[in-house]
């Protein structure tokens, strides 16, 4: 019979709700920056729904948050590489397989909530007055 490591099975199955931004905050079409402990997320109004991924572009790190939305693909403002939303895939330019990361959302009164894979304690904090 194999024992378990309950300690690193646990870390690794934990997704935490964070609360991230009011629904109002984020206008329709438009992203915002939030900072998660040490991790910036941007978060993406697309009218029928908020998504989420890192906050850097896997090109030079740029903050994907400033970038253009088309359709559920965002725009890189430093390069014009574009990124899939919702599976976080490099579209543009194509021959490449790099990816961001992506978090699951749900709204909830009013406030999108991010599924946080985390295992410390942190708050969401709204960064985009401190993006350059
Ligand atoms: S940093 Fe995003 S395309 Fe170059």
């Amino acid at each position: 019979m194999t024992k378990l490591d309950r300690s690193t099975s646990q870390r690794s199955d934990t997704l935490r709700d964070i609360p991230l931004a009011a629904c109002k905050d984020i206008p329709r079409r438009e992203g915002r920056a939030i900072r998660i402990g040490e991790r910036a997320i941007a978060i993406f109004n697309l009218g029928d729904r908020f998504v989420a991924v890192d906050d850097r572009c896997p090109h030079r790190g740029g903050p994907l948050s400033d970038g253009i939305i088309s359709g559920a693909t965002i725009v890189c403002p430093l390069h014009a590489w574009k990124i899939c939303l919702e599976s976080g895939a490099v579209n543009t330019p194509g021959h490449l397989r790099a990816c961001i990361r992506t978090y699951p959302t749900r709204i909830e009164r009013d406030t999108v909530v991010i599924k946080w894979p985390g295992d410390h304690d942190v708050e969401a904090e709204d960064s985009s007055e401190a993006t350059v």
